[in-house]
């Protein structure tokens, strides 16, 4: 794993943007997968500037999201595929049928699972996927216990997910108990893997999936078995690496990441 820890979330975002924008110079026609949430909004913030000074261009890639509510339809304020829609795709100038995301209420939800996987296949894998990570350690919505080779497939959130949501719903009772995710199989089959984490919050998490045992519990650390994941953290979420000061010297040396 390669750590960056940046002094600003901001820089973090930079980092993100400069992986996009080698990834798109080098393959137009790319797979970039996308996570919702609060983490990438900010590298979304700086592609979105990119794109609009001309820089970039999403006109052959394809986006697909790791994850969708069970429930909610595809124009739904808080669903994920309305979520990505409004902070990032809409304004770019990817075509809209190359965004790809599991569909919540599909009237065969194990078919639709199925499907989904047949999708990225067909798209021939992921390039770069982008990650946030739960405070419970979860990537997509692998919650902890997890199989760590499971594929897409129905989720049932945990109390501690469904409350660290309520904020993107406009009552908590409403986040959905079921989700639709990419398995942790599924996500380890992408060419890159970029995980993004900032504050406090995710100290805990990160210092687990870094540094800690391979466990069905903290399904995040399952990204110690990939062979190429960058994860880039501020430094509050960097507070529980005990391995922080080692992290920057290899950072200051060579910046690996920059190369890729
Ligand atoms: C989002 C996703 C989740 C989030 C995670 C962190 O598509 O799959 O794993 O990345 O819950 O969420 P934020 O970034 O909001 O803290």
């Amino acid at each position: 794993m390669e750590i960056v820890i940046v002094e600003t979330e901001t820089s973090g975002a930079e980092v993100l943007t400069g992986i996009v924008r080698r990834l798109l110079g080098s393959k137009p026609a790319c797979v970039l997968g996308l996570a919702t949430g609060t983490s990438p909004r900010s590298s979304y913030r700086l592609i979105l500037d990119a794109r609009r000074r001309g820089e970039l261009s999403f006109a052959k890639a394809h986006a697909v999201l790791l994850d969708e509510y069970v429930g909610i339809g595809p124009d739904h304020s808080s669903s994920y595929r309305r979520t990505i829609r409004t902070e990032l795709t809409d304004s770019l100038d990817l075509p809209s049928a190359n965004l790809h995301s599991p569909d919540g209420t599909a009237p065969d939800l194990l078919a639709e699972c199925a499907r989904y996987e047949a999708t990225l296949a067909r798209l021939g894998g992921v390039d770069v996927q982008i990650l946030g990570i739960g405070t419970d350690g979860h990537i997509g919505f692998n919650e902890p216990s997890s199989s760590l080779r499971s594929r897409t497939r129905l989720k049932t959130l945990t109390k501690q997910t469904r409350a660290d949501n309520a904020r993107f719903f406009s009552d908590a009772d409403e986040v959905p108990n079921h989700v639709i995710t990419q398995g942790i199989g599924t996500i380890l089959d992408a060419r890159h893997v970029v995980l993004l984490a900032w504050g406090e919050s995710k100290a805990l998490p990160v210092g687990r999936a870094v540094e800690g045992p391979v466990t069905a519990m903290c399904p995040a650390s399952a990204l110690q078995l990939h062979p190429h994941v960058t994860v880039v953290v501020d430094l509050a979420a960097a507070a529980h690496l005990e391995l922080a000061d080692y992290y920057r010297e290899i950072a200051a040396d060579k910046p690996v990441w920059q190369q890729h």
